[in-house]
């Protein structure tokens, strides 16, 4: 069920920004708009986010991701449009209102995660629930439980200048964990890490959503990042959101040039799974191996497959099976039951398949399931475009903007 829905969001900075509204309403870019010194950071986006997925945001530097994202908590307000969590127009709400959602329902981690430094990590991962007004005794709790959720046990009592900038990040996930906060907003949350600790922050992520299921947007100029994380992923470029779908989408089924052209150099066998190129087992029933043997039933077909993978399985690792075997390889699901079977043949099909952009999707042609790609897809190869520093009160808490707001 979708829980957070933005429809036609606007954001312009500048003189008469509701005329801008129009001005882009009816087809202007931003360049247009930015020769009289308006800023359209956000353009006509419409995202819907369900329970339980992680959603991704990805562009490049001042695309307009923020911007975007502080529209969703409304820290910004939009020109134009709607944002609804959990059906409540956020954009109708009165700023008291606004801040109880805030404090109580969303969560932000930031890219530099300011920790108070003069208290405790327990304390620094308790303060969204000070700011709650959540008694001491059950704050340290919930902050103990957090912090540990995020592999930090045992480092409740440290000031955070003795930790390293991958756990005050994870400090950073803590805080927004222990409020308990349903929607998770997190903004180039790992883009300040080094490459090995962002990816075990990534894959961090990924093991804690698998039991908290919370709703999480999560913005990133980096695609490897994307790819790995995201259940759907929007593409912006300019204000605009050029593309949304799964990752597999984007790679297979990119929308235009400039997302053929962003995703060109993703190796697409550590992103595409077995999962998402798999055919039905019916495709292999009935037929024959070389040796003679008939694949007539499920189990005989799973007899005479060269492995069984998961759905999650990177397409590198079916290399080796399908090179030694005419026989599919045959792919199940968590619980063991066989889902599929991927033949040599598709194999090669899919990694062979340019990323050209499809101009006229066939109509009526039935949408891919959103596919979680292999958690062990690359992490960014060491991103070396970092934004440049973010905007004066971007670096600071979140919680100085709900506790002061
Ligand atoms: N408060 C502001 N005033 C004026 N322009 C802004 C403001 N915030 C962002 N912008 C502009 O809006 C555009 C999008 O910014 P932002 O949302 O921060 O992009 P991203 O997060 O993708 O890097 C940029 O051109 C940026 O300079
Ligand atoms: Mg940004």
């Amino acid at each position: 069920m979708s829980r957070l829905q933005a429809e036609h969001l606007y954001k312009v900075f500048g003189r008469r920004p509701e005329d801008a509204v129009r001005t882009l309403e009816a087809g202007a870019d931003r360049d247009e708009l930015r020769a009289d010194g308006t800023t359209a950071a956000v353009i006509d986006a419409s995202i819907e986010v369900d329970e339980g997925q992680i959603f991704v945001v990805m562009g490049l530097s001042g695309s307009g991701k923020s911007t975007l994202l502080r529209m969703l908590n409304g820290l910004l307000e939009p020109t134009a449009g709607t944002v609804r969590f959990d059906g409540q127009d956020l954009t109708s709400l009165s700023d008291k209102e606004l801040r109880k959602v805030r404090s109580e329902k969303i969560s932000m981690v930031f890219q530099h995660f300011a920790l108070f430094p003069h208290r405790s990590v327990l304390e620094n991962a308790g303060y969204g629930l000070e700011v709650q007004g959540v008694p001491r005794a059950e704050r340290e709790r919930r902050a103990a439980e957090a912090l540990a959720l995020t592999g930090l046990e045992g480092w409740e009592k440290s000031w955070p200048d003795e930790l390293s900038g991958g756990m005050q990040q994870r400090v950073g996930l803590a805080r927004a964990l222990a409020t308990d906060a349903d929607l998770l907003l997190m903004d180039e949350s790992f883009s300040a890490l080094d490459p090995l600790i962002r990816r075990d922050m990534q894959d961090q992520l990924l093991e804690l959503q698998k039991t908290l299921k919370k709703t999480i947007v999560f913005i990133t100029h980096d695609l490897n990042e994307a790819m790995r994380l995201g259940d759907r992923i929007a593409v912006m470029r300019d204000g605009r959101i050029v593309q949304i779908g799964s990752a597999e989408d984007i790679l297979v089924r990119p929308a235009n040039d400039y997302v053929a052209s962003f995703i060109q150099d993703v190796d697409r066998s550590r992103v595409l799974t077995a999962g998402a190129v798999m055919s039905e087992v019916g495709t292999v029933l009935g037929s024959t191996t070389p040796d003679g043997k008939t694949l007539g039933t499920a189990a005989e077909f799973r007899a005479a497959a060269p492995a069984t993978v998961g759905q999650d399985t990177p397409l590198a690792e079916l290399f080796t099976p399908c090179s030694a075997s005419t026989v599919p390889v045959a792919v199940t699901d968590d619980n063991g039951a066989l889902v599929g079977a991927v033949p040599a043949e598709r194999l090669l099909a899919v990694l062979g398949e340019s990323a050209e952009p499809h101009r006229a999707p066939a109509p009526g042609v039935p949408a891919q399931p959103a596919v979680k790609t292999s958690p062990k897809a690359p992490a960014d190869e060491a991103s070396g475009d970092d934004e440049p520093a973010d905007e004066p009160g971007k670096n600071e808490p979140e919680d100085k903007v709900i506790a002061g707001a």
